[in-house]
């Protein structure tokens, strides 16, 4: 049955009534994301200083070696370039990235890992085989908007703990998983992103690594650790992964080149137990049997010629200055009544509006002066605690523009506080 309000949104969507929207299944409720959706729109456009998408500059990809690499691969792998791969990976990039994630602490085997097409889908991976309607489930507040869409879509009850500029409030999450187990009850899994977290630019500290893993131990649960931002590090050196420190086997980890590297190829990967993998291979076949052989190939060489370290250096060396800028910039034009930190690595600023304000109002100002950002209602699963929030990616401007659009921000709030007076 579908619900009646689905009924509407359809008819917006399509303008007119659809024939099918009584076949369609009662998940799709759950599906709807307009956030993301209307953030994808956004990252499309070139009119606009825009503080909207986590994507990476193609300024700084390694274009003409890859370029390069990409025809040396094509000349000598015709014979598979074109083929299918198999479900779990390419075998040489699966032993590149053991060779990758030793050098970053772990000691993972080859059949400990899946390639993925990009880690949103390994999220989906993850939610398939685990989640039940109604199955609870803690994520971080404010968390990924993809992945709070994928655990929507399928129906897990969702519980959000707060994070603080060191990551999440572990406190909260223990009591909350006490009076669960009180009751006789349990997660299924803890949903983090341990490094410069999307959107609140969050790290957790090692103690909290530490405890998050005891408390899976001791609360019965697992951990779904999402790396994206793991290897942009801008000051400090990398913290190890929650991971490294699992002896049970209760983290599954997520890793993905498009935030380093270069997210066209959609390449990721999932290391778990040699047992999660095989379910997750299952999984996958159901849904793309095999990720896009070329991007994986390319990808591998990338790696073997070293391609992927030097690409850690450069990016840390090239997006410093921009998250230097917005800084100055928040410090600069922004009311000390709104409130953030200054994030060490990854894309994103997490501003606290002023008392009072709703950052959808402040979008449709922004947007007429040609600036975009992303609502923090988007990120969290009840909106209306979200919208005091906004998300500021400094990945895609230059240095100048981050200036110029915070002005113009720091302006639009200082007017509305003005008017309120
Ligand atoms: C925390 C997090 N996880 C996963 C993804 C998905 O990344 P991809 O599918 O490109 O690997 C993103 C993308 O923004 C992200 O921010």
């Amino acid at each position: 049955m579908i619900v009646k309000s689905y009924k509407y949104r359809f008819e917006d969507y399509f303008k007119e009534e659809i024939v099918m929207k009584e076949k369609l299944a009662d998940r799709l409720e759950e599906m709807e994301n307009k956030e993301l959706g209307d953030l994808m729109r956004i990252i499309g456009r070139d009119d606009l200083i825009s503080f909207a998408g986590g994507i990476p500059d193609p300024a700084v990809f390694p274009t003409a070696k890859l370029n390069r690499i990409t025809k040396e691969v094509l000349d000598e792998k015709q014979e598979i370039f074109y083929q299918y791969s198999s479900t779990e990976g390419d075998d040489l990039l699966r032993d590149y990235l053991v060779e990758f994630l030793t050098k970053g602490g772990l000691n993972p085997k080859r059949e400990e890992l899946i390639v993925t097409s990009g880690s949103q889908q390994a999220l989906d991976l993850v939610a398939k085989l685990f989640l039940n309607p109604g199955d609870k489930i803690v994520i971080e507040k404010p968390a990924y908007v993809g992945a709070i869409g994928t655990f929507k879509s399928y129906q897990a009850k969702i519980k959000e703990v707060p994070v603080e500029e060191d990551g999440l409030k572990v406190q909260l999450l223990e009591e909350y998983l006490q009076g669960l187990k009180e009751k006789g009850e349990s997660i299924k899994f803890l949903y983090s992103v341990p490094d410069y977290s999307n959107p609140s630019g969050a790290r957790l500290s090692l103690k909290k690594r530490k405890e998050v893993l005891r408390l899976a131990e001791e609360y019965d649960f697992y951990i779904i650790e999402d790396t994206p931002y793991s290897e942009l590090n801008y000051y400090d050196q990398r913290l190890d992964y929650i991971k490294s420190y699992d002896s049970t086997d209760r983290v599954i980890l997520l890793g993905s080149f498009s935030k380093f590297f270069v997210p066209g190829f959609r390449i990721a990967w999932i290391h778990s137990s040699s047992e999660f993998i095989e379910l997750a291979s299952k999984a996958k076949q159901n849904t793309d049997l095999a990720s896009a052989t070329a991007g994986q190939l390319i990808l591998c060489q990338a790696g073997k010629e070293g391609l992927l370290g030097e690409q850690i250096e450069r990016v840390a060396e090239f997006y410093r200055p921009r998250l230097e800028a917005m800084s100055e910039a928040l410090d600069k034009y922004f009311p000390a009544t709104a409130e953030w930190f200054k994030p060490k690595g990854g894309f994103f600023f997490w501003v606290k509006l002023p008392e009072g304000f709703d950052s959808r109002d402040l979008l449709k100002e922004a947007l007429e002066e040609k600036v975009a950002f992303v609502t923090g209602s988007a990120f969290t699963v009840d909106s209306t605690e979200g919208s005091k929030y906004i998300r500021l990616s400094f990945s895609n401007s230059k240095p100048e523009d981050i200036e110029k659009g915070i002005k113009i921000l720091g302006r639009l709030i200082k007017g509305y506080q003005d008017l309120e007076l």
